[in-house]
Order: structure tokens, then C-alpha cells, then sequence
């Protein structure tokens, strides 16, 4: 059994037990009810995460689910982004990816938990039999639509690990503590459609965003961004539907994440 796996097996043996129906990702108002109001127990803590990632139940009115909670207390201090931002950040990369219609981030709500403030975002258990490196370097419409979504938000840190397919198709991602910078940062193991033709149907998501930030979406991320941040963001969409192409490497930043894995 590897480390992850482990460590999986650990967080699924944690989530056993719990009373109620279960709620699924696709149902975004009943899962952020849940986590938003619903009672937070602490089961773990996940050992392969770089900053305080405890895996969670969470219950409400027979409702339970899994999910994993970022309090801000937890958060390593970085040189690139400021301090306690990143637990918004999360939510800000949740708001894009409802705007999109893609589904790409699980229901991930801010609120406060047994240490504080903080993320709380629906667990996903990964098909264990789905090899995910593979995965990341393959033509997958639904990975490819993850990468035109990390391009959106300016996703610094795709890593491989970071992809969750629960076997149905889809594939959710998670950790967008570092994104939206104002800086071209993008990091990922997702280059593959790099220069190439975005989709129609990326096209079609792109719009959406577009008109979104001119409305709900725009005022939202106001709450969770600096207002630059919020501006890079718009540009970044007009920039693609401009030019209607995945972006490039940066040149100036090392453009895969260190370890992909
Ligand atoms: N919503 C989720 N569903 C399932 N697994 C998750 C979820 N969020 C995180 N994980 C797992 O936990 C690991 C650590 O979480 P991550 O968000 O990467 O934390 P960190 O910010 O500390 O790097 C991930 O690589 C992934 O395996
Ligand atoms: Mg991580």
C-alpha cells in the first residue's frame, strides 16, 4: 500500500459510520447547505497535504458527507501570496468553476470550524483503480476542461494528485489555495493543449464566465479577491476568448509544479 493510499484508506475507514443520506457533488445548493451549516466532527488529518488539511464529517438534518476542512490558522505563510488568503482563494476557485457550468471543483464553502475560520470542501473519493498520471497526460475532454479552468484562475500548483475522478467520467480537481494572482503563474502537469484550439464547448463556458463577471460572479469574488485580483481575472477570460487558444508556458516561472505528483 503507498503513502497515499494509506492515508486514503485511513481518511475512508474515518468516514464509515456516519448517519444519513449521503450528498452528492452535483448537487451544489444541498451540499453547500450542508457544509455551510451542518455539525463539522474532525476525523484526521491528511499527511500528504503541505498546510493544516483535516478530513471531516459533516451532518445535517440525515444529511452527511465527507469533506475536508482548511482552517486558516493551518495555513503555511508563503512568499508569493499574502497571508490567510488562501481558504478564500478556495472558495473564489469554487465560484469560477459554478460560473463555467463544468463542475470542475467540488461545493466548497468558507466558514467557521473547531480551529477557526476556514474552507470546507466535499470529499470525492478518487476511482482507485483509475491510474492518474496516465490520466494527466491524456487527451480526457474533462481534464482538458480542467486546464482551461486553471487557466481562468491562474491555477500555480496542478499537480497530478490534485485530479480526483470518482469513475463516472468526471473529474473534479482540489487545492486552489494558490490562485488568482495578478502574475501570469500558471503551474501544472496539464500542458498538453498548449497553443491548440480551445473547444467550442470551452468557448461556450468561456462566455459564460465573461458575463458572469460583469454580474453575480464579479461582485462575489470582490468579497474573496483584492479588486486587482478580480480585474486580472476578467482580463485573463478576454484574453483567451480573444485569442481562443490554451495559453503557453510562462517563461519566467518554473511552469511545472515541483513535485507533479
Ligand atoms: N475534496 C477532496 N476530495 C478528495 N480528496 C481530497 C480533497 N481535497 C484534498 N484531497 C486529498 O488530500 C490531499 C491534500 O489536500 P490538498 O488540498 O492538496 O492540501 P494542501 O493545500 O495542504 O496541499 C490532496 O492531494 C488529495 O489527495
Ligand atoms: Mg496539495
Amino acid at each position: 500500500m503507498t503513502q497515499s493510499s494509506r492515508d486514503r484508506a485511513t481518511a475512508d475507514d474515518a468516514g464509515r459510520g456516519e448517519p444519513g443520506r449521503r450528498v452528492s457533488p452535483r448537487d451544489a445548493a444541498a451540499a453547500e447547505e450542508l457544509l455551510s451549516a451542518g455539525r463539522l466532527s474532525v476525523e484526521g488529518r491528511l499527511v500528504q497535504a503541505s498546510n493544516a488539511t483535516l478530513y471531516c464529517s459533516v451532518e445535517r438534518d440525515g444529511l452527511a458527507a465527507a469533506c475536508v476542512y482548511k482552517p486558516v490558522a493551518g495555513e503555511r505563510p508563503l512568499w508569493d501570496f499574502p497571508d490567510g488568503t488562501l481558504a478564500e482563494r478556495e472558495v473564489a476557485a469554487y465560484e469560477v468553476s459554478k460560473a463555467m457550468g463544468w463542475a470542475t471543483v467540488p461545493p466548497t464553502v468558507h466558514r467557521d470550524g473547531p480551529y477557526g475560520p476556514g474552507m470546507v470542501q466535499l470529499w470525492v473519493e478518487p476511482d482507485p483503480d483509475i491510474d492518474l498520471v496516465a490520466l494527466s497526460r491524456s487527451d480526457d475532454e474533462a481534464v482538458r476542461r480542467m486546464a482551461v479552468f486553471d487557466a481562468v484562475v491562474n491555477n500555480a500548483d496542478r499537480k497530478i494528485g490534485h485530479l480526483l475522478p470518482p469513475g463516472d467520467g468526471h473529474v473534479y480537481g482540489c487545492d486552489h489555495g494558490v490562485c488568482f494572482s495578478v502574475d501570469y503563474k500558471l503551474r501544472t502537469v496539464l500542458w498538453q493543449w498548449r497553443g491548440k484550439p480551445l473547444t467550442p464547448e470551452a468557448l461556450d463556458a468561456l462566455g459564460r464566465v465573461d458575463a458572469a463577471m460583469r454580474g453575480p460572479l464579479g461582485a462575489r469574488l470582490a468579497e474573496l479577491l483584492t479588486p486587482d485580483e478580480v480585474d486580472a481575472t476578467r482580463r485573463r477570460v478576454e484574453l483567451m476568448l480573444k485569442h481562443r487558444i490554451h495559453p503557453y508556458p510562462p517563461e519566467d516561472w518554473p511552469a511545472i509544479p515541483w513535485p507533479p505528483l
